[in-house]
């Protein structure tokens, strides 16, 4: 007979515990431990014919056919995935409410000339047929189904054998087997491998969209990253058009192509030169701007920075940034004050980075420095000059990654000098570039060469 019991289960990190407990001593999170009832069914023993369906084999052994990828419509998304989708892989797309997850998934089922089975656990067909319109085009292709019952939703499968499953989101489905609500760790847990054993015997790619706890991971976190074959991450500010997919793990690709969209009224639009976006909206003559010749992946975008310095009205400074990290602004700060004299302990100091993008890139630190100072000393910093440089403690200018392609993309946008670290020199040749290129091997240089 069945019998049942219970667990405790972290919504957290999957840990789990004969009790309840207030603290989870795997992850450290409070108050994460949820009760749950499992029903176990006859327990399976490891059997000797168990072995008999699949039996170890050397590689070389192995055949594969070659993947025919599914192309998705979608140059920045193919990119992302490294070519288009493998045919019974599984993809995970997470990111914040209201960022555009839903909209990038129906659009790719609305242009793929495949047979989709849209399913959405969150609108209703109505719903989903006003963003089809506007985002342009309703197709036959597409078929869309307002389910959460995980078995319903493998039925409905079984029947129209799409070629591609869209499930949005993974947190609205629920398996009957487990008794705890949707959206817990088991049930997310669950209803993946499951959806992942139906694509790997069907050889249909399935879309899992995730939702993005106050943390920023995943909710249902990591579990559901070990199940899947790639995580997509959709960013961006939603106060802002542009958008950017990362991937952070593709077993199928690189991690380090990004995919960047601009959001408009007709959804996603693609965007092949992400910089000349980002830099075109620079007023001439204005102190505190500066622009970064930055890589992101392995893609070079030329990102403005802007930086406000001001007499700070109360006591404590402020120092706020949007899209830097705050300590590192602080950092640069403290580097600025020792190594190159400027008095900024009294300052408020604001950054930004344009198109509300979020920089992991520590190049962009050189034009980060530039852009305080010129706002310090309120002189504008030549439009045409751009920068790329990791700043040091002691106040030197650190080698970077991928100097060339900065340097190609710089001279592409019609720059006509780049301040860069005099490390990176050497593996260059400049003759290959209209450029001029100055050397910084000290953030105290950095002056001389902005305002002469
Ligand atoms: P949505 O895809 O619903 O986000 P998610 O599924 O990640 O929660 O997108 C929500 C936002 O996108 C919404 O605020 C409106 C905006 N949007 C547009 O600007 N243009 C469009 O064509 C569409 C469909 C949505
Ligand atoms: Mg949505």
């Amino acid at each position: 007979m069945a019998k049942s019991k219970s667990v405790y289960v972290c919504q957290n990190c999957g840990n789990d515990s004969a009790k309840w407990m207030g603290r989870c001593n795997a992850c450290g999170q409070w108050n994460t431990y949820v009760e749950q009832r499992i029903t176990q069914g006859p327990s399976r023993s490891f059997t000797k014919d168990q072995g008999a369906h699949a039996l170890p084999r050397s590689l070389d052994e192995v055949e594969t056919d070659r993947v025919t990828r599914v192309d998705m419509k979608n140059g920045e998304f193919n990119r992302v995935l490294g070519g288009g989708m493998v045919p019974g892989s599984m993809i995970l797309i997470g990111g914040e409410p209201g960022i555009g997850k839903s909209t990038l998934a129906l659009q790719v089922a609305l242009r793929i000339d495949k047979r989709t089975l849209y399913i959405s656990g969150e609108e209703s067909p109505q719903q989903l047929k006003m963003r089809a319109d506007r985002l342009g085009g309703v197709n036959s292709h597409c078929q869309v189904l307002s389910e959460t019952s995980l078995q319903a939703i493998l039925t409905q499968v079984e029947h129209t054998k799409p070629e591609l499953l869209i499930i949005d989101s993974i947190q609205t489905l629920f398996s009957e087997g487990i008794e705890s609500a949707p959206g817990t760790i088991s049930q997310v847990r669950d209803c993946a491998a499951q959806l992942l054993k139906v694509a790997k015997e069907t050889h249909m790619p399935v879309i899992l969209i995730g939702h993005i706890t106050k943390e920023g991971s995943i909710a249902g976190p990591k579990v559901l990253e070990h199940i899947v074959d790639t995580v997509l991450q959709f960013e961006g500010d939603t106060h802002h058009l542009y958008r950017i997919l990362r991937s952070t793990k593709n077993r199928f690709g690189s991690t380090s192509e990004i995919g960047v969209f601009e959001m408009t009224g007709e959804g996603l639009r693609e965007i092949l030169n992400p910089s000349e976006l980002l830099i075109n909206q620079q007023p001439a003559d204005l102190s505190g701007s500066a622009i970064a010749a930055n890589v992101e992946g392995i893609r070079p975008i030329m990102i403005e920075v802007q930086a406000l310095v001001s007499s700070a009205v109360y006591g404590t400074p402020q120092r706020t940034s949007t899209g830097f990290d705050t300590r590192r602004l602080s950092m640069l700060l403290a580097v600025l004050e020792k190594r190159a004299n400027f008095k900024l302990a009294s300052k408020d100091v604001f950054i930004n980075i344009a198109g509300g993008l979020r920089v992991d890139d520590p190049a962009i630190d050189l034009a980060v420095i530039a852009a305080i100072l010129s706002s310090t000393v309120d002189i504008p910093v030549d439009p045409f000059t751009c920068f790329a440089g990791e700043v040091g403690l002691s106040g030197e200018i650190r080698p970077v990654h991928r100097i060339e392609q900065r340097l190609g993309e710089a001279d592409k946008l019609g720059m006509r000098r780049i301040l860069m670290p005099a490390f990176n020199r050497k593996r260059i040749d400049p003759s290959r570039f209209k450029l001029e290129i100055v050397e910084v091997t000290r953030v105290q240089e950095v002056p001389k060469y902005l305002f002469g």
